[in-house]
């Protein structure tokens, strides 16, 4: 009778167990990691890892978002360079997809080449998702794009070429598709300031500038909203913050107004920098959420990201203090907690 009772007891005890580690699994799967947007804070992607997707770009396919950026993960073989995929349907709650680049330099750079900043846009004609990124060597004089395709937003992106957009040195890159779908890649010429230009129809070239904006600004990102365009830009100091500004203009071609800041400037953007401008345009309500990169340039991996609704509209941007928020993906609404 004991061994029984022994046995039943084990039994009801396997039972409570398995179904502890199925409602883990389920809610590893099924439930939001969080609901909120946490500024600052590490990211946990889907499956508990600081998302990796430094100098990022975003682009939605459907209803889904993918988020390209620097992979600077711990344990990545140094002789490559490596881009990083995630997944969402809510801005927040992210599943890693994979490295979809893993790249020796491509010829003549170095070993301690840089490919940084990726965007990837997806093109509807070819079907193809064409990644550029800033590609250079490591004392950033060869000042290119890099352009690699795949046929899915998560397989492996294929290295095509590399060249100056336009003849104009390219450092940092940042990418901005129109409200009429049109792509546009922005770029950093170090002698002249930034400068916006079209893709080609099969976004495999850099067509034709929009503008010069001569400003000395990388980390470039724009958006359109309500009629205006609006570009911001951060000023040259390498992995250190600094007071990041904006301008708006009517049209791409200009005229840009002057630049005026985004945050209180003795905050230096609250210590990060621009990297893109997203618009969530909702059943209720477009937010503009800005996404900047707390760059750790000795702890790489563990660089964290600034995202925050932006207050925007008749000309003006600001970029409020960092504090948790969420964001209604359906309605658009973003709500900022206290
Ligand atoms: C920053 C730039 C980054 C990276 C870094 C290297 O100015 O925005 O993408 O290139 O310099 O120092």
């Amino acid at each position: 009778m004991k061994s029984v009772n022994y046995l039943l007891f084990i039994w009801i005890i396997g039972i409570i167990l398995s179904d502890a580690c199925e409602a883990k699994a389920q809610s590893s799967i099924n439930q939001p990691v969080s609901d909120r947007f946490k500024p600052g804070e590490t990211w946990p992607d889907s499956n508990g890892n600081h998302i990796q997707a430094h100098g990022g770009g975003i682009i939605k396919i459907k209803k889904s978002y993918f988020w390209y950026g620097e992979q600077r993960g711990n344990g990545l073989d140094p002789k490559y360079r490596y881009v990083s995929c995630y997944s969402s349907k809510d801005l927040l709650n992210w599943k890693f997809r994979g490295n979809v680049v893993k790249m020796l330099p491509p010829d003549s750079l170095s070993s301690n080449w840089v490919l940084e900043r990726p965007k990837v846009f997806y093109n509807a004609a070819t079907k193809k998702y064409v990644m550029y990124s800033h590609v250079d060597d490591r004392n950033y004089k060869v000042a290119q794009v890099g352009i690699a395709t795949c046929d899915t937003p998560d397989g492996t992106f294929k290295f095509v070429r590399r060249f100056r957009p336009l003849g104009h040195e390219s450092r940092d890159i940042g990418q901005f598709i129109d409200d009429d779908g049109t792509a546009y890649l922005v770029f950093e010429d170090r002698p002249f300031g930034f400068r916006i230009a079209r893709l080609s129809d099969d976004y495999m070239d850099v067509e034709k500038e929009m503008t010069l904006v001569k400003a000395h600004m990388e980390g470039g990102a724009i958006v359109h909203y309500n009629g205006l365009y609006y570009s911001i830009g951060s000023a040259l100091t390498g992995w250190n913050a600094n007071p990041n500004k904006y301008s708006t203009a009517p049209s791409l071609e200009g005229p840009w107004s002057d630049f005026k800041d985004i945050a209180p400037v003795k905050t230096n953007t609250y210590g990060s920098q621009s990297t893109m401008l997203i618009k969530v345009v909702g059943s209720k309500k477009s937010t503009v959420i800005f996404m900047g990169d707390i760059w750790k340039p000795k702890t790489q991996y563990d660089s964290r990201y600034i995202w925050m609704p932006l207050e925007i509209g008749d000309g003006k941007l600001w970029l409020p203090e960092p504090r948790p928020w969420k964001l209604n993906i359906k309605t658009g609404e973003a709500t900022i907690l206290f």
